[in-house]
């Protein structure tokens, strides 16, 4: 079959290879749509780890899974694949982390869903036991951004987004105000989300609420924080800045994806396609994500 992997730093190259291992409890699916992810840049920085893009898997199982434990032989289906592999004919996914689609999901749409949606519903609801009224989410242009945004303001918040552009689709998912520079915020939050880093993070640790709750999610920018104790006494005291990483023991990505799927046919969550390519030009789509011009998720379609 035919994949993509490294070639050098950041470059990958179209190989024949043999059809991925699979654990018992993982179906074959030969590949319709995958999504790009930042971690494919950061993984292909390191072209030693042969690591193949497309964590995000949309496609149709042509081998069930040897131990019986998901969907049958023609299911379409979307999954999620923390080791990547998704930008190939076929890929094996974990029966446990995929879900069924209805037909009435296209595969651009489905391959914006997995990796941006589990992480917007999971830092959602780590969050909204506190009953936030207003929310800040910095790093908004992105795929996580995007669905942060509308879970939160169809759950009745007041969603401050920063993002470079693309105002008026984040206003369009119920941002209350958006604005394009961290330097612009004002007001305090109770809940804020940060995955840019550096002064972004300070920006929004320095805007969270006395008491308050910051969510750290990545480091887009590459830079990392300061943090001064005595600058908290006169702002956000007290606060709360927990790390977040998506795969962690107690979540279920097929639950999660199933919810989220459901989401989408329920017109409750809109996934936003910012580019779609054939996957000959999966360079140029990732080319694109380093150049922050992706608003939402890029998404290259397979086999074509
Ligand atoms: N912790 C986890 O489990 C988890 C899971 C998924 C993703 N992530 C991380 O969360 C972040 C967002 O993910 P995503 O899928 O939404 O990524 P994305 O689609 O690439 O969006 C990232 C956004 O960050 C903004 N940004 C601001 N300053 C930046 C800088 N200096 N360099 C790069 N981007 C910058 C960009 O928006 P503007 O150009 O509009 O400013 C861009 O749209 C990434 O860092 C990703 O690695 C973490």
């Amino acid at each position: 079959m035919k994949k993509f992997v490294p070639s050098a730093a950041g470059e990958v190259v179209l190989v024949d290879e043999e059809l991925p291992a699979r654990r018992p409890s993982e179906v074959l699916v030969q590949v319709e749509a995958v999504g790009l992810n930042q971690s494919d840049l950061i993984h292909l920085s390191r072209p030693e780890k042969r690591w193949t893009p497309g964590i995000d898997v949309v496609g149709t199982v042509i081998e069930e899974a040897a131990d019986d434990s998901g969907p049958t032989k023609g299911s379409r289906v979307v999954g999620v694949s923390a080791r990547g592999g998704g930008a190939a004919e076929y890929a094996a996914l974990g029966t446990g982390h995929l879900t069924v689609l209805p037909d009435s999901l296209s595969a651009t749409d489905a391959a914006c869903l997995p990796l941006a949606g589990i992480t917007a519903l999971r830092l959602y609801r780590q969050a909204a036991k506190f009953k936030p009224e207003r929310v800040l989410i910095t790093g908004a242009g992105g795929a996580v951004g995007h669905f942060l945004t509308e879970i939160w303001a169809r759950a009745g918040a007041e969603v401050t987004v920063v993002a470079g552009n693309g105002h008026a689709r984040l206003t369009e998912l119920g941002a209350t105000v958006a604005l394009q520079r961290v330097d612009e915020v004002t007001g305090t939050f109770d809940t804020a989300y940060d995955s840019v880093g550096g002064h972004s993070f300070e920006r929004a640790l320095a805007a969270t609420a006395p008491f308050g709750h910051l969510y750290w999610y990545g480091q887009s920018s590459g830079e990392p924080v300061k943090i001064d104790y005595f600058d908290l006494i006169g702002g956000p005291r007290g606060v709360t800045v927990r790390q977040f990483l998506w795969a962690a023991p107690g979540y279920s990505d097929a639950e999660d994806l199933r919810e989220i799927v459901g989401m989408v046919q329920g017109r409750t969550l809109r996934p936003t396609v910012g580019s779609v390519r054939d996957w000959s030009e999966i360079s140029a789509s990732l080319a694109e994500i380093r150049a922050r011009r992706i608003r939402g998720k890029a998404v290259v379609t397979v086999g074509g």
